[in-house]
């Protein structure tokens, strides 16, 4: 009997009703049930240009569904566009999980196909999908094209990043930041950089969460309506089969992801999104492992921000069966991927290669390792650094303290010329982690103050418990834990402070003798909270630190409890 059969199945007068309101809206279900509803939840927006080019496949999903033997129902998600949502999408990631777990509960749904692509879109469907066990996959909308500017492709995110510095450092004028903003609004579709949104659609095909060798397809490419339809169908096959892709998504998938994460260059991101989806899961899940296993694992993503090419020539050089098949034996070969073949199975049928964009294991863009995870006095819980996009030199350092305890302190005095700041010092922002912000925004890749700019330099040590895009760079330790607006350490740290890093042995320490941090710390007193009431306030309470992947405490699964506790099906 399949969970829909509950709402539609019988000749009572609730059954009727059920059916007649299936009927209405054109889902044409029979009186003795037996076909598997399947959802189609679209989270394209005019709000989010990132995800329109999903409407364009809800027709080959629903294809695929019939094709399959099912009844597809679509409907809208909250869509979680990266660059207008302020303060932040990651604000709203745990309320769209919510919303799709609560919609798959309290409907009559047998599995769902998620139409996600933007950042945040894609851990938010999975996660609200993975707290259901519901049979599910992801089918994402592609990255969108590329322009050229001054006789270079423009990579999104990165490129508008770089020219900013270049702009205040005066080296461009405004006739060029005008034109660039023409370039830079370039089409529909994610960011074509290894942005969040390309990292994590690559990483649901690992985690066996989206049709293989469908993540990588550019945005308007044909290809991408028979990846759809194909999702459509396997969701059919998985409901009637009582197969869900999160029962086969464990300890050894999540591995594999941190280790397809380092070889892409990845969005520091993804370790937030798959703490909280292993969370979901109730798997294990170590942040120090992104580190710990990355260090075996070449970079060979050729892709921007840590390499030069864009998503586009990675899906050229043969996508992630390509990449699959390079890595070999460096992926467990365990792990079942969404068409029911193993990982290993995978990488022994890969196409190899068909360009430099996924680069041979012997000549990597980097070795040892996308990542480094830091602990010590400064983040006694950890802080992320991306190796890749760092630079090599400022990865063992020590400088003096410049600190920010607010964006808008930041961004108020970062370019005023009186600031005591030169290229050793480290800038610091606190209270922009989860609490503190909240939502931890995107505001870590802290600007290099203009007089420095102009000076040439174009990197410094930073460090901070916020966020910073997948498209960013530079050597910025992130995520710091605990954060400043729980009483962190990272609260304590005062102008002038010396700070000492070394990213390799695992090591970020405030050199301030304990006595006068007891001081400090007995004179910090808790910020106010945002809002005492609505989002906002059930946000500050219960969402978690970034090792947790910043999930709320009451999504974590309860032991003894059914993953999916059903409504009682009655009249409403
Ligand atoms: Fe939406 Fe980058 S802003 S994918």
């Amino acid at each position: 009997m399949l969970r829909s059969d509950r709402w539609v199945s019988g000749d009572d007068e609730v059954a009727m009703e059920h059916r007649v309101a299936l009927r209405s809206a054109g889902v044409a279900v029979d009186r003795q049930g037996g076909r598997p509803v399947i959802g189609i939840a679209n989270s394209a927006s005019e709000l989010n240009p990132c995800n329109l080019p999903l409407r364009d496949l809800v027709g080959a999903v629903r294809d695929g569904i019939v094709a399959g033997g099912g009844l597809a129902v679509e409907f809208p998600v909250m869509s979680l566009g990266e660059d207008l949502m302020k303060p932040t999408a990651m604000l709203y990631r745990n309320l769209l999980a919510i919303e799709i777990e609560e919609t798959l509960r309290s409907y009559p749904l047998d599995g769902v196909v998620l139409l996600a692509n933007c950042d945040k879109t894609v851990p938010g469907a999975l996660m609200g999908a993975a707290s259901t066990r519901l049979p599910a996959l992801v089918v994402t909308g592609g990255a969108r094209p590329s322009c050229q500017f001054r006789g270079g492709r423009l990579g999104s995110g990165t490129a508008l990043w770089r020219w900013w510095d270049e702009r205040r450092a005066g080296d461009l004028d405004d006739a060029g930041w005008q034109e660039l903003e023409a370039c830079l609004a370039e089409g529909r579709g994610a960011c074509n950089t290894m942005g969040t949104a390309s990292t994590m659609a690559i990483l649901s095909e690992i985690l066996g969460l989206a049709v293989p060798g469908t993540s990588t397809i550019p945005s308007g490419d044909a290809r991408a309506l028979a990846g759809a339809r194909r999702a459509g169908e396997r969701v059919v096959e998985l409901v009637r089969g009582g197969e869900s892709p999160f029962s086969h998504c464990g300890a050894g998938s999540f591995r594999n992801a941190l280790r397809v994460l380092n070889a892409i260059g990845g969005s520091t991101n993804a370790v937030l999104h798959l703490a909280a989806l292993a969370g979901r899961l109730g798997v294990p899940f170590d942040v120090d492992d992104v580190d710990r296993l990355g260090r075996s694992v070449p970079l060979l993503a050729d892709v921007e921000p840590s390499g030069s090419g864009l998503v586009q020539d990675l899906d050229a050089a043969g996508g992630v069966p390509a990449l699959v098949g390079v890595l070999g034996g460096m992926l467990e070969p365990e792990p079942l991927l969404a068409d029911g073949r193993t990982t290993g199975e995978h990488a022994a049928a890969a196409p190899l290669p068909s360009s430099g964009a996924i680069r041979p294991v012997d000549r990597p863009v980097l070795e040892g390792g996308a990542f480094r995870v830091v602990r010590g006095t400064l983040a006694p819980d950890g802080a992320l650094l991306k190796r890749a996009s760092a630079s090599p030199e400022l990865l063992r350092h020590r400088g003096r303290a410049v600190v920010f305890n607010s964006y808008e302190e930041m961004r108020a005095r970062v370019d005023d010329p009186g600031l005591e700041v030169d290229a050793s010092s480290v800038l610091v922002l606190a209270g922009c982690g989860p609490v503190g912000a909240p939502g931890m925004p995107e505001w870590g890749m802290i600007p290099i103050p203009r007089k420095l700019l102009e000076e040439g330099v174009r990197d410094m040590v930073r460090v901070s418990d916020a966020r910073m895009s997948g498209t960013s760079y530079g050597t910025v330790y992130l995520h710091v834990a605990p954060e400043a607006a729980v009483g962190g350490p990272l609260g304590l740290v005062r102008d002038g402070d010396l700070v000492e890093v070394d990213a390799d042995a695992g090591r970020l320490d405030l050199l301030v003798d304990a006595e006068e941090l007891a001081r400090r710390a007995s004179a910090w007193r808790r910020p106010a909270p945002a809002s005492r009431r609505g989002w906002l306030a059930l946000y500050q309470a219960h969402v978690t630190q970034a090792p947790k992947g910043c999930d709320f405490d009451v999504l974590e699964p309860v032991e003894g409890e059914p993953a999916l506790v059903e409504p009682v099906v009655g009249r409403s």
